[in-house]
């Protein structure tokens, strides 16, 4: 049978190149593709719909997809990190609860609210695979630099809610699978501000999704619940 995919975040740098890597697989029927605004890849696949996470009604355009037979994959691509009013805090002192809210609130509020709505669909399918675009610096082991204290914090809460998650969905289906991946530094509006000072390897975002890829067909249900990296190797919660 072939599959139906779901992409948040389509409309961002990785989000983008997952659309398109699964427009271009023949065993892929139909690309959900969620964003704030229209999709603009043109590919009789995709069925664009708009999901803004901080306007909640918005979660209610997915209705007419809750009717599909079922889901193969679901990527969680959206993020932020910065935003013109927004910057990541170099210290404690530079915190303050708008910024805590909106990063809180697109990085993990958003993304828990999306699998609740989509759990009909979830139910109805076998073995689906739930993929979040997490991040290295959401590891409490890892964190050796401090700062940026909305951003890490917002991903290791994600950590914890992809952990859940996947015991509860294995209630469902023993074969269902969440993970978090790490995509690497990937050239994006995300990380655009910060790249001139990063002294390891960049990826374009088709490099770290055809990296992403592989991760993604490699995990199994023993795999549920982890935190990859770009290689595949399992980051320290
Ligand atoms: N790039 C990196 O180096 C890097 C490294 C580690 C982890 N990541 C993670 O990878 C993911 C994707 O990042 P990216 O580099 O592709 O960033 P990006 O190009 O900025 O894409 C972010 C996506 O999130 C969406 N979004 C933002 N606010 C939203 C909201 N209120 N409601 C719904 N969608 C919203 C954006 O939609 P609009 O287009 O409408 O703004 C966009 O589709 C993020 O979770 C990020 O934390 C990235």
């Amino acid at each position: 049978m072939k599959k139906n995919i779901l992409i948040a975040g389509a409309s961002g740098g990785i989000g983008k190149e997952f659309t398109k890597l699964y427009c271009d697989d023949p065993n892929v029927e139909k690309v959900i593709a969620l964003s704030r605004k229209m999709n603009n890849i043109d590919n009789p696949k995709i069925q664009s719909i708009e999901v803004d996470y901080s306007r909640e009604e918005t979660f209610d355009n997915l209705n007419d997809i809750l009717q599909l037979e079922s889901i193969s994959t679901i990527i969680i691509a959206t993020g932020i990190l910065h935003t013109d009013q927004i910057k990541p805090e170099k210290s404690i002192a530079g915190v303050d609860l708008v910024t805590l809210q909106k990063v809180f609130q697109v990085n993990v509020f958003g993304p828990t609210l999306l699998v609740k709505k989509l759990l009909p669909l979830i139910k109805k399918s076998k073995g689906i695979k739930i993929v979040f675009l997490s991040a290295r610096v959401g590891s409490i082991t890892d964190n050796s630099l401090g700062g940026w204290h909305s951003y890490r914090s917002s991903k290791s809460a994600l950590n914890m809610m992809i952990s859940n998650l996947s015991i509860e969905l294995q209630r469902i289906d023993k074969a269902h699978v969440v993970i978090g991946v790490h995509p690497g530094t990937v050239q994006s509006q995300l990380s655009e501000p910060f790249l001139k000072n990063v002294k390891h390897s960049i990826f374009s975002p088709k490099e770290s999704v055809g990296l992403l890829s592989k991760v993604i067909s490699d995990i199994d249900q023993k795999d549920s619940g982890k935190c990859f990296d770009f290689s595949g190797k399992i980051i320290a919660p």
